[in-house]
């Protein structure tokens, strides 16, 4: 709900159990409160405008009216604000002052979809409520609205902004937030995620210090380096209870959060489109639409956080065909063959998981031109006949034959400079005049900022979608960008070739899988590299990491888990020792670990030993018969692996008439320590039955007193409890 009290130019935004306050004063938007919720905001807290030492005023009847010290909803530069702006200009006559001021605003029920960009959304109109906030600059002309969504079924607010140009000379955006806002003090830690290829998604907490802290990427991606989310969380705050805030970008390119300390001990905590090497001109009458941000407060600690983003992101980013359906479980060929497969190799895998009852058979990497390692041939997608002598069309037709759905690889964005593409379009790739190109893992980043590159990309993708039978695709991506700068973009428009990129890609993958609804699409970006809101809105699950190994994927899942639901993300069985780290575990641990999320196996399952084969077939018939509960069931971080020996977690379906709960122990403790394993969110009046042995336990006792976890010597083990509700 939103309300608006003229009499104190007040904003209230309400959800279930959050309140967002906003004030209309002088013209200029604060910020008044957000957290937990208020039935009725009547004006407590009022801003305090005291006067302060260098503290500038524009009006000299208020002297402690200065805009350096007032909690601001959405701050600009060069009126006395010395805090970082939410967004800066530069005019034509080069200087960088703007002074936005209230206008009006209008309350709406639904919300309304931000063009070419990736958005929650709704499907009635009852389900949020909106409102847009027009601020404008009186000298330049400049209109910026401000738009809120609050949603009925969700403590979520959406948050973005829109920049139009009324005046009649350009203007330069040099840095647009999505969200910005000014807490009322710094009581906070701060929530963020760092990693690299293979180690995606760390969690680090720290105190706020004075000063700023920036968290971004600069790669041309959202990147496996940091991550578009962090979360202010109050200092008694954990797992379980207390504040947390969190703010999730939807967007795919390089951005920034910002999080400043200032005199005062107040704290501006920003997020958005990165401003570095960034800059936008707006023409009259033009437009700049940011990316959206949604924003999520929950006093139940990181936990109630994590279960209302992956309740929105499941149900209301995500789309198309598969979003509400369980997902196959599937075979992928890349650690079991690289690029040395053939259509006979790859049919005799197919065999053997038909026969352990996986769904899908993915071909990866190396199916395609002379594609014999990655030193060439991105861009020229056509089947390599050598490999395939029946084509891509014979062998999804053999695969079907065999029983399994059919999904393939492509790296659309990607040209090797070996390609029949780049010798005919060697302007087709992002690059700057008179500089060489930097390679990465051999290959340079096609310009998709560019219309002709996309219709290419459009043509060759949508012939091979259209001539074979296939029902899934995994969309790689696997550098980042060098030499930012675009053939077709003019000198002073060459700093939005980053954003146009995302753009594009955005306008591509719209199209293709709007042309294909009945395709599954699963990104990827070597990995874990691309895992972000805006992803998910085209392709609803993504490949968490290329590291496979069962002990480092239990900190990349716990970590990914923060904001992303566990059907979103990739988790495969692979072989031992370990190809990324050559460990070797089990394959019950592994079988345990892939199955705390979207469930699949990538080795070469005909060398496994009969034994082995009957587990896969026994871990793949009870996937079946948990998926809908990991899938579609509320998620409980148990046990935090950066922080002990060991990991768990457990799933609860909606209805708390299921439940399935995961230990995992990794080294073994010598003094025999009991732990035990506590489950989350059960109906405490229920009792439920183990599944595997006929126990009993009532719902309370299960959460409160606990099952014992098994002492067993050796390291890397799995315990499993899956309980029902006795009716
Ligand atoms: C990186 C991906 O993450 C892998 O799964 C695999 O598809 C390779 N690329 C293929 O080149």
């Amino acid at each position: 709900m939103i309300i608006y009290d003229s009499k104190k130019r007040c904003i209230h935004l309400q959800t279930k159990h959050s309140s967002y306050v906003m004030q209309v004063d002088n013209g200029y938007l604060l910020h008044l409160y957000w957290g937990k919720r208020i039935n009725h905001y009547l004006g407590s807290r009022p801003v305090i405008k005291a006067p302060r030492s260098f503290a500038p005023y524009a009006d000299p009847k208020h002297r402690g009216f200065s805009l350096s010290t007032l909690p601001l909803e959405y701050p600009g530069y060069g009126n006395g604000d010395y805090r970082h702006p939410a967004y800066a200009v530069q005019l034509e006559n080069g200087t960088t002052v703007s002074d936005l001021r209230y206008s009006g605003h209008i309350i709406y029920s639904g919300k309304r979809k931000l063009r070419g960009l990736p958005a929650t959304y709704v499907e009635k109109n009852a389900e949020a409520d909106s409102i847009d906030l027009m601020l404008e600059d009186q000298v330049t002309g400049l209109s910026v609205i401000l738009t809120y969504t609050v949603f009925r079924d969700f403590d979520a607010i959406a948050r973005t902004v829109r920049f139009e140009n009324k005046g009649n000379r350009a203007i330069r955006l040099l840095k647009v937030s999505s969200a910005s806002l000014d807490l009322r003090d710094n009581q906070f830690d701060l929530l963020t995620f760092y990693g690299t290829h293979n180690d995606e998604r760390n969690m680090d907490r720290q105190p706020l210090a004075p000063g700023s802290r920036v968290i971004e990427s600069t790669r041309g991606a959202s990147s496996p380096q940091h991550d578009p989310f962090f979360a202010l969380m109050r200092k008694n705050a954990d797992e379980n209870q207390g504040d947390v805030f969190g703010f999730s970008l939807v967007y795919s390119g390089n951005f920034r959060s910002q999080i400043e300390v200032e005199q005062y001990h107040t704290t501006r905590a920003s997020i958005g489109i990165n401003p570095f090497t960034f800059s936008w001109k707006l023409n009259p009458e033009a437009s700049f639409q940011a990316p959206e941000a949604v924003l999520v407060y929950s006093d139940q600690g990181l936990g109630g956080m994590s279960r209302t983003y992956h309740q929105l992101y499941r149900s209301r980013l995500a789309r198309g065909t598969y979003r509400d359906r369980v997902r196959p479980i599937l075979i992928n060929n890349w650690e079991a063959t690289y690029f040395k497969l053939n259509e006979e190799k790859l049919l005799a895998i197919a065999a053997e998981a038909q026969k352990a009852g996986i769904e899908l058979f993915v071909l990866d990497d190396g199916w395609f031109g002379r594609r014999d390692n990655d030193k060439s041939s991105l861009g020229d997608w056509f089947v390599n006949k050598r490999k395939l002598p029946h084509g891509l069309k014979g062998l999804s037709k053999r695969i079907h034959d065999i029983g399994l759905a059919f999904g393939l690889w492509f790296e659309p964005e990607m040209v090797s400079p070996d390609s029949d593409l780049y010798r005919a379009h060697p302007d087709w790739t992002l690059h700057v005049p008179g500089r060489p190109h930097s390679l990465s893992r051999h290959q340079l980043v096609l310009d998709l900022s560019r219309a002709d590159v996309r219709r290419y990309l459009y043509q060759s993708l949508s012939t091979i979608l259209s001539d074979a039978d296939i029902n899934y695709v995994k969309w790689d991506m696997n550098r980042h960008m060098t030499e930012v700068g675009s053939a077709l973009l003019p000198p002073d428009r060459q700093q939005e070739t980053a954003h146009r990129y995302i753009l594009g890609l955005y306008e591509l993958m719209e199209r293709l899988t709007h042309a294909f609804p009945n395709i599954l699409f699963e990104s990827c970006s070597s990995g874990g590299g691309r895992f972000d809101p805006g992803m998910l809105f085209y392709m609803p699950q993504t490949w968490t990491s290329d590291n496979t190994d069962a002990v480092c994927r239990l900190n990349i899942q716990y970590g990914t888990s923060v904001v992303y639901p566990a059907i979103a993300m990739g988790a495969h069985v692979s072989a031992v020792p370990n190809h990324q780290v050559g460990r070797v575990t089990s394959l019950a641990m592994r079988g345990a670990v892939a199955m705390s999320g979207n469930f699949g196996y990538e080795l070469d399952l005909t060398k496994l030993s009969d034994e082995d084969k009957a587990t896969v077939k026994k871990q793949v018939a009870f996937y079946k018969k948990i998926r809908p509960l990991i899938q579609f069931g509320n998620f409980y971080r148990l046990c935090n692996p950066f922080t002990s020996n060991d990991a768990a977690w457990c799933f609860v379906s909606p209805d708390q008439k299921e439940a399935i709960g995961f230990y995992f122990s990794v080294w073994f403790n010598p003094n025999l320590v009991q732990k035990v394993f506590h489950f989350q969110g059960l109906n405490p009046d229920f009792v439920y039955e183990n599944c595997a042995n006929g126990d009993v336990f009532s719902g309370d006792e299960l959460m409160n007193s606990g099952l014992n976890v098994p002492i067993e010597k050796g390291d890397f083990h799995r315990y499993l409890w899956w309980i029902k509700k006795v009716e």
